[in-house]
């Protein structure tokens, strides 16, 4: 099935009839801008590493809502090294030098140097729209072993540092940060870490409402991501953390002093969750979620592209993470993962999708 077929295939969705959000009235947004890149709906998709690959964001823009696509992120010395040594691409920029733009490139490292010169290439050759700095990620090989992520949350002259840098290289190519909001709960320093980020030039501020220790526990702290929205003068505040509906994307704008939002974990569920979320923003009905027989066609329609450009053999086992994702809360969920967590070719993959994929009563 090619792209446009699965996404004509949702359509059936709307035979199902839409909702709306609760009848409080909507707030009135103003348009999220980027420098001189705006953004609507103020929506974005986020990095998320292992899983925002050109498919994954093909599905996204199919079904639309997302005003803001972004990669994995790349680590600076890593793209040096094979850019310029292997003279290959590195795989997380997979289909970004031709896809439709507007499209943010994540990258991550500790040093200014490799960080310019990367962001450089990113915006001059790739041509990116936004070149993004992750300053959140607490995973422990790139804090640990290779201080950076979260590791600069402690070290705002670096961070001031490189972004001045980066801001300098990609000019006029805006660049954004995305921080947590400190490196644990005694350690919160966001507000201090942001006006250091608008200082250094940076064009926008993605905060996930957790400290680099809680990881993924607890709940994302949105008090404390609107509070630092008083100390920026001039750019963008945007949030992150368990948005999962669009009920939730709308009392994030009516509740908080916000620019824009950012969703992750619940789109690999619900990439149509943009959709859902833009409508309800617009005071539209919202679309309801699609069938599980479209649902099904999309999770084909995205082993297809992943085949595509990884193979058979690596795609068949790159897409089993995917396809339990797409199961995540549907009827029959556990049975469908058990099995096509064991599949390794694409015979047995489409197999086990069409016997055991969550089907409607
Ligand atoms: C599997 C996975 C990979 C992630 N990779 C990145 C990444 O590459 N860069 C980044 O800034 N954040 C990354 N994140 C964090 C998300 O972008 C986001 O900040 C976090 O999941 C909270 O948002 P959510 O509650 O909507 O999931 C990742 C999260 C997950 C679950």
């Amino acid at each position: 099935m090619g792209p446009l077929a699965a996404t004509r295939n949702l359509r059936s969705i709307r035979d199902r009839g839409p909702t709306f959000v609760d009848a409080d009235p909507l707030p009135v947004i103003a348009p999220l801008f980027i420098g001189q890149l705006k953004i609507d709906p103020p929506i974005l998709q986020a990095p998320m590493a292992g899983y925002t690959n050109y498919a994954f964001r093909q599905i996204v823009r199919e079904l639309g809502g997302a005003g803001l696509l972004a990669t994995e992120m790349v680590n600076a010395k890593g793209f040096v090294w094979l850019t310029e040594q292997a003279a290959e691409n590195p795989d997380r920029l997979w289909g970004v030098k031709e896809e439709p733009r507007p499209l943010a490139v994540q990258m991550w490292d500790n040093d200014p140097a490799t960080l310019a010169k990367v962001g450089a290439r990113l915006a001059n050759e790739y041509k990116v729209s936004v070149v993004d700095i992750n300053f959140g990620c607490p995973v422990r090989d790139v804090v640990q072993k290779a201080h950076s992520g979260s590791y600069l949350l402690r070290e705002p002259d670096r961070m001031g540092e490189i972004i001045e840098r980066v801001v300098a290289a990609c000019a006029p190519t805006p660049v954004t940060a995305k921080i947590r909001l400190g490196c644990s709960r005694d350690k919160i320093n966001a507000i201090e870490i942001a006006q250091v980020v608008e200082g250094a030039g940076a064009a926008a501020l993605t905060v996930h409402g957790r400290t680099a220790a809680d990881m993924f526990r607890g709940s994302a702290d949105w008090d404390h991501i609107a509070l630092i929205k008083p100390h920026l003068k001039r750019i963008p505040l945007i949030g992150n953390g368990d948005l999962d509906s669009a009920q939730k994307v709308v009392d994030a704008f009516r509740r908080y002093d916000i620019d824009g939002v950012m969703i992750a974990r619940a789109s690999l569920a619900k990439p149509w969750l943009f959709s859902q979320a833009a409508a309800a923003l617009r005071g539209d009905p919202v679309p309801p979620d699609p069938t599980l027989d479209d649902e099904r066609q999309l999770l084909l329609h995205h082993f297809n592209l992943i085949c595509k450009r990884f193979g058979d053999a690596k795609g068949s086992l790159l897409m089993r993470k995917y396809a339990c994702c797409y199961a995540q809360g549907r009827p029959g969920a556990r049975e469908f993962r058990s099995r096509i967590v064991k599949i390794s070719a694409p015979a047995e993959f489409r197999a086990v999708v069409e016997r055991y994929f969550p089907r409607d009563c």
